[in-house]
């Protein structure tokens, strides 16, 4: 680690010079005052290149001092849903960040976590975003005011710190490298994957994962949490330990040992506004092979099995096992049995045991849960930091001395543009004016460009008119040698 001791040092003691004025949770000082243990635990949650050599020491602090943000709240306890078996808001966390990197495309290099468009409410209002605000915004408070690190960067520290709250024993493949930036005005709608459908594809082209990475993602990550049917219409846990890796007394994560057992059993839950939910036996939707592509998210409401409880507010068909219960209508925070005992499964999780490419992965994964770790701290790694290196919406992945700008009003036209000395004077004016502004990086990249533009039009319209000169003299210069050699010429043969 290469914080500079003589920098904290000095600026350690104004602060304990003048304490009132200078000292704050976040500088120097608080970051002298944590023992070294701590210290080292937060600066390994960034990759040590970029940690280290690429920001300077206000910023490092700045990120560890969110690190720390996030786990003193993920320590107050607090809630994500009043309706879960356990007290805890990493899960939600956690699914925050996927959902804010999961609207990455490889194809394009658009969406992902770099830009923070989850934080849009856009973006947010999306089916498949149900409740996500919840987490945006308890980052929007916990971090407002907070200049060094953007908020794009804190939604994907949140996630890493969750997953460290709850055990994840591979953080050694998660380190963060932060300078995402966020615009304020950009959604991407419609790219997050749908619990009806078969994820391999999805997984595999829009966010370039290996098949393996893929079926360790989606089973690692709902080892954790539970669903709501106020979020998304599907209720219930994936294990008896939400908050953890681990099974209980740190036995091995179940998703998939659990995931591969015949015992399913498929239900039609529909959640009613009067804080009821029921439940209603169904067809295993995968008896004849692969179901096809659902229907829109939400399900059908009517198809529901109570009328009676209300108007039911959504309808979802999920796998269901552990202990058994009548099909009926019961209190959204109440389990219909043991909760420890009953475990859901959403459609999109049985397509990684029922479809043939994923098979041998999740059977792999219930038996190598070290394999399982470590293919899932790839994943997670890579989509969080998909897009993070372009020359896109964030202006990263230009060499020094250019920046990243739009060229057009399509945000797929970027380009890496040569900055002029005044060009760079302005543009880091033109960042702080943005973020005061709550205006995109691509509109004042676009403005710049205009002005580009202009000064382009004048220097070209000054080497027109010294190319046209420079031709005007020779042409006279080759018309006065001409003239003369005919003289000559004309001279030789009168004589
Ligand atoms: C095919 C891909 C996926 C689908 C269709 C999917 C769908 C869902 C759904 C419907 C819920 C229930 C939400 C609620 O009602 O509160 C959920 C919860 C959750 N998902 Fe996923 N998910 C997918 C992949 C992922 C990935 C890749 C991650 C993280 C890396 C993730 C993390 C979580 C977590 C932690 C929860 C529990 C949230 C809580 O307890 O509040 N999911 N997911």
């Amino acid at each position: 680690m290469k914080f500079s001791t003589g920098a904290f040092a000095f600026l350690a003691s104004i602060c304990l010079r003048d304490v009132a004025i200078h000292c704050q949770e976040g500088d120097a000082s608080w970051w002298e005052s944590l023992p070294e243990a701590q210290q080292r635990k937060l600066a390994s949650l960034f990759e040590s290149n970029w940690f280290e050599n690429e920001i300077d020491e206000d910023k490092r602090i700045s990120y560890a001092y969110s690190a720390q943000q996030i786990y003193d709240f993920l320590a107050t306890n607090k809630d994500s849903s009043p309706n879960d078996s356990y007290i805890g808001f990493a899960p939600l966390l956690l699914r925050a960040s996927f959902h804010g990197a999961g609207t990455y495309t490889h194809a394009t290099g658009t969406g992902g976590s770099n830009g923070g468009t989850i934080f849009n409410h856009a973006e947010l209002a999306d089916a498949q975003n149900g409740c996500i605000a919840g987490a945006t915004t308890e980052l929007g408070v916990l971090f407002h005011g907070q200049k060094d690190v953007p908020l794009a960067d804190t939604m994907v520290i949140a996630g890493v710190v969750a997953l460290d709250s709850m055990d994840f024993p591979r953080m050694d493949l998660l380190s963060i490298t932060g300078g995402r930036d966020t615009i304020s005005n950009v959604a991407n709608r419609d790219r997050l994957p749908s619990a009806d459908d078969d994820p391999l594809t999805r997984f595999t082209k829009q966010y370039d994962l290996t098949v393996s990475q893929t079926v360790a993602l989606i089973g690692g990550s709902h080892n954790f949490g539970s669903a709501h049917g106020d979020c998304s219409g599907y209720v219930g846990q994936w294990t008896a330990t939400p908050l953890s890796w681990f099974g209980p007394d740190r036995s091995d994560p179940s998703f998939f040992s659990d995931l591969l057992k015949e015992d399913w059993r498929w239900y039609k839950v529909c959640t009613y506004a009067n804080d009821t939910v029921s439940y209603a036996s169904v067809e295993d939707p995968f008896a004849n092979g692969l179901p096809e592509a659902e229907e829109a998210p939400g399900g059908e409401v009517d198809a529901c099995l109570v009328a009676s409880s209300g108007e039911a507010m959504l309808c979802e068909e999920q796998a269901m096992r552990g202990c058994d219960f009548e099909d009926d209508i019961y209190a959204i925070d109440a389990s219909p049995c043991d909760v420890n005992l009953l475990q859901m499964r959403l459609k999109s999780d049985f397509f990684l045991k029922a479809n043939e490419a994923m098979m041998p992965y999740a059977e792999t994964f219930a038996s190598y849960p070290d394999v399982l770790a470590e293919e899932f701290g790839k994943a997670y790694h890579k989509i969080t930091h998909n897009g993070l290196e372009r020359c896109g919406l964030s202006g990263h992945g230009c060499p020094e001395g250019y920046s990243c700008q739009q060229l057009g009003e399509n945000t797929l036209t970027q380009a890496c543009v040569l900055d002029t000395a005044e060009q760079n004077g302005s543009s880091a004016g033109n960042t702080e004016d943005d973020q005061a502004l709550g205006t995109s990086t691509a509109e004042s990249a676009a403005s710049r460009y205009a002005d580009d533009d202009d000064d382009r039009d004048t220097v070209f319209i000054g080497l027109l008119a010294v190319v046209m000169f420079i031709g005007c003299v020779t042409m006279a210069l080759v018309f006065m040698v001409f003239g003369k050699l005919n003289k000559v010429l004309e001279g030789t043969e009168e004589q």
